[in-house]
């Protein structure tokens, strides 16, 4: 039997048009470890115990078995549509003409649903990797950042507002000087912003960025990510539940420092979507929220364990010439091209 935590517990925060969506979701990237029939149970479990938010995407090769699960338990009256708030994105691979709509039109069919609530551009290049590739993999069609081709990929995220397959857009793994050179452009603003966020990646900056700009931050890999795919790890990467100020608030208040991050992310206010197969983390990450909040002093000991530490460096998306990961990320200003 499925513990089930009450809707009138889990705090909501708001787009900037008003409407609320839950403090929390859930992830359903399997890090190349977890299938997709794994995932979809766990995206059954969760529904179940109360999560209302689902991040999606087709690059992460389980929408036709959670879309199974999203019928089912529409049909079994557990939930109904309205009552989640389901994303999916764009894989890198179909930013070209018509691509975007092309691609959308599949995550619906199979995620079974005639509307997402929100569409993301996945990452803002045309640069693909193969699911499940090592980190030394390259591309050598890539390339780097390019207003008129994001504008590209963004202007049929604006279609599918029109005819109605979605009803909010976004952007994810973006940075200011992206932000900076796109955002007079859009005919519709971005609704929320995905971007890594966890206690040794505070990105502050841009996380300011987007909340005076409207844009509600969606912090992905919220517990810092500890079974992310082989690709992702590099020497001098920090775990996060070692962080002092982490350690110290899982001890005091007797929960496991994974939970401790997800306080620390619903405090500051943006929304975490951890992921996990597992029943007893499913619940604790979904109570971190709704009880024993941190204190002031511990979010002031949190707010210390940043360590600038990027987990998904996206190397896999460099172009020819590039020099290193940090061209993806603009990190002196201005756009690498
Ligand atoms: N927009 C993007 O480019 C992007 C990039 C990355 C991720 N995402 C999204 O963000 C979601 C979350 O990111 P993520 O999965 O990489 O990282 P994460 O949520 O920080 O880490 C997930 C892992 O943390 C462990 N965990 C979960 N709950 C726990 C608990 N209560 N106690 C102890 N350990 C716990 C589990 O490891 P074990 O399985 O080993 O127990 C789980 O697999 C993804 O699923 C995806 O939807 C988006």
């Amino acid at each position: 039997m499925i513990e089930t935590i009450s809707q009138d517990r889990i705090p909501r925060r708001k787009l900037s048009d008003g409407t609320q969506i839950p403090c929390i979701g859930l992830g359903t990237f399997g890090s190349d470890k977890y299938g997709a029939d794994q995932i979809a149970a766990a995206v059954d479990a969760a529904v179940r115990m109360g999560y209302r938010l689902i991040d999606c995407a087709s690059v992460y090769q389980d929408e036709p078995q959670i879309g199974r699960v999203f019928h089912a338990l529409f049909s079994e009256g557990v939930v109904r549509r309205e009552d989640l708030f389901i994303t999916s994105k764009v894989w890198n691979d179909r930013h070209g003409p018509g691509q975007v709509l092309a691609s959308c039109e599949q995550s619906l069919r199979d995620l079974e649903l005639s509307q997402l609530d929100l569409y993301f551009v996945h990452w803002p290049f045309p640069n693909y990797h193969a699911p499940g590739c090592s980190g030394d993999s390259r591309n050598p069609d890539s390339r780097p950042f390019h207003v008129d081709e994001f504008m590209t990929a963004w202007r049929q995220c604006e279609q599918l507002v029109d005819e109605g397959k979605t009803r909010y857009i976004g952007m994810s793994n973006m940075t200011i000087p992206k932000l900076e050179a796109v955002l007079p452009l859009c005919r519709i603003h971005p609704a929320a912003l995905e971007m890594e966020l966890h206690p040794s990646f505070q990105q502050p900056e841009l996380y300011d960025y987007a909340v005076r700009h409207g844009i509600l931050p969606i912090g992905f890999c919220p517990m810092g990510s500890p079974s992310r795919p082989a690709r992702d790890h590099a020497a001098g990467d920090v775990s996060d539940f070692e962080l002092p100020g982490v350690a110290a608030a899982a001890k005091a208040h007797g929960v496991h420092p994974a939970v401790i991050c997800l306080k620390w992310a619903v405090s500051r206010g943006q929304i975490p979507i951890p992921f996990s197969v597992k029943e007893p983390q499913l619940l604790s990450n979904l109570r971190a929220v709704t009880e024993d909040p941190l204190t002031e002093a511990e979010k002031k000991a949190i707010a210390q364990d940043d360590r600038n530490c990027r987990l998904v460096k996206g190397q896999v998306f460099l172009w020819p010439g590039a020099t290193d990961w940090r061209d993806l990320w603009d990190e002196d200003g201005t756009i690498v091209q």
